[in-house]
């Protein structure tokens, strides 16, 4: 089944950790990080979240640069890459940051748990809603979809347990992971990869890329994903 490149960008602790155990979305990236990460999204034709990213920090996933969007826009782009959300149940309020900023095509793929009124409430302000009968979205099937709909180059901004599916189903080409220089620990508070988790068996191969030392404020590492379908 054709898929778009997929890549996954996050900002970890050192010990891992992508959220504190609090679980609101604790700032990680440095200035320079942020700005590394709104270049990834301008050249991305798509930025995908999991619902629970999604729902409890309704982050806006626009390109926050002027230059860059307006690089796009010379390109003959949208301003903002196609906002991209995975969510079971989707109730996304009308105000929400990830229905209202933009201009960005809004897709969703969604479960036929949402309610009928939710959908066509979603339709009305023009998000292209697609609907799996499965008990959760098919993540091959939706990136068939994705691909179908022009996406080339995805970029997935998390979390933990979106990444992890993907990555199981060997559905992911590269990781991209800024390490700051902090600890978070906390036996519930967020990694980069949740899910149920796999045997030492079946454990992905990376292959680092590169590597870039940014000192006191952090280290950059490309990680090429060996099992990749
Ligand atoms: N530091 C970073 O770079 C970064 C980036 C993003 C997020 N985060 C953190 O990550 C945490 C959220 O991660 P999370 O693991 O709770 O949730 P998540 O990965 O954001 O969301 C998973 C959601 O996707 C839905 N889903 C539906 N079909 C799925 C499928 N086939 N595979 C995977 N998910 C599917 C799940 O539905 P169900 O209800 O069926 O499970 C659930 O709603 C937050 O604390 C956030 O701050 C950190």
């Amino acid at each position: 089944m054709d898929r778009p490149f997929v890549f996954i960008n996050v900002a970890m602790t050192a010990d891992g950790k992508i959220d504190t155990y609090q679980r609101t979305g604790a700032p990680i990236s440095s200035p320079r990080d942020k700005a590394r990460v709104d270049r990834l999204r301008a050249e991305s034709d798509a930025v995908m979240v999991g619902g629970h990213t999604l729902l409890d920090e309704d982050p806006k996933l626009t390109v926050k640069s002027d230059a860059l969007r307006a690089e796009r826009v010379a390109q003959g782009l949208s301003p903002n890459p196609v906002k991209v959300g995975v969510v079971t149940v989707a109730h996304c309020p009308p105000e929400s940051n990830f229905l209202q900023a933009g201009p960005a095509r809004i897709v969703i793929f969604t479960t036929s748990r949402t309610s009928k009124e939710e959908l066509a409430s979603l339709q009305a302000q023009g998000v292209e809603v697609f609907v799996h009968t499965s008990q959760r979205v098919d993540l091959h099937q939706m990136l068939h979809t994705l691909s179908e709909l022009g996406i080339r180059k995805l970029m997935v901004e998390g979390g933990a347990t979106l990444n992890f599916e993907l990555l199981k189903l060997g559905l992911v080409d590269e990781l991209s992971i800024f390490l700051a220089p902090l600890l978070f620990g906390g036996a519930n508070a967020p990694t980069l990869a949740a899910g149920s988790g796999l045997t030492r068996a079946a454990a992905i191969p990376l292959k680092l890329i590169q590597v870039e030392n940014w000192f006191d404020e952090g280290i950059l590492l490309l990680y090429k994903v060996e099992r990749s379908v």
